[in-house]
């Protein structure tokens, strides 16, 4: 049976993940309105990630005898200057969630709760690989700067992102 803190801290998490799906929809019609059909796929498939992640965290809330309780999704931005600045949010946002994550890998020790522990360390590899994703892309936009050529070439790479659901565990 899963301790309350942690269950509540897994509810929060829960909300976490769905509100940055909703950031990265958000961002994706920025993008589809602005012809970057690339980047508005990138941004599809990085909330499609997030959405399971939001899950991972849902069944494992129920596979150990715990309390789902969804709170309401915060609004998120719709507007940005540029490419550059939605992904510079991005990476803003994904350094935040790797706190959370984090904090909940804390908390985990504190309670003794070495399941979730385990559990948490799925998320603790996923983190270090968006940081590393976003930035990537991020430092090859400001490479780019002000040269549409270069940003059409990239929102061309952008486009062959594919969201591929994780095998289980
Ligand atoms: Fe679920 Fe992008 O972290």
């Amino acid at each position: 049976m899963i301790a309350k803190k942690i269950n509540t801290a897994l509810n929060a998490q829960v909300n976490a993940e769905l509100f940055s799906a909703y950031l990265y929809m958000s961002m994706s019609a920025w993008c589809s309105q602005r012809s970057l059909s690339g980047m508005a796929n990138w941004m599809r498939c990085q909330a499609q990630e997030e959405q399971f992640h939001a899950m991972k965290i849902y069944d494992y809330i129920l596979e150990r005898g715990g309390h789902i309780s969804l709170d309401a999704i915060e609004k998120p931005s719709a507007e940005w200057d540029s490419p550059i600045a939605l992904f510079e949010e991005t990476a803003r946002h994904e350094a935040k969630v790797t706190g959370l994550i984090n904090d909940l890998v804390s908390l985990s020790i504190k309670e003794k709760d070495y399941a979730a522990h385990i559990f948490l360390q799925w998320f603790v590899t996923e983190q270090v690989e968006e940081e590393a994703s976003v930035s990537e892309v991020l430092e090859r936009m400001k490479m780019i700067g002000d040269d549409s050529a270069g940003m059409f070439a990239m929102d061309m790479e952008l486009a062959k992102r594919l969201f591929t659901p994780p095998v289980a565990p």
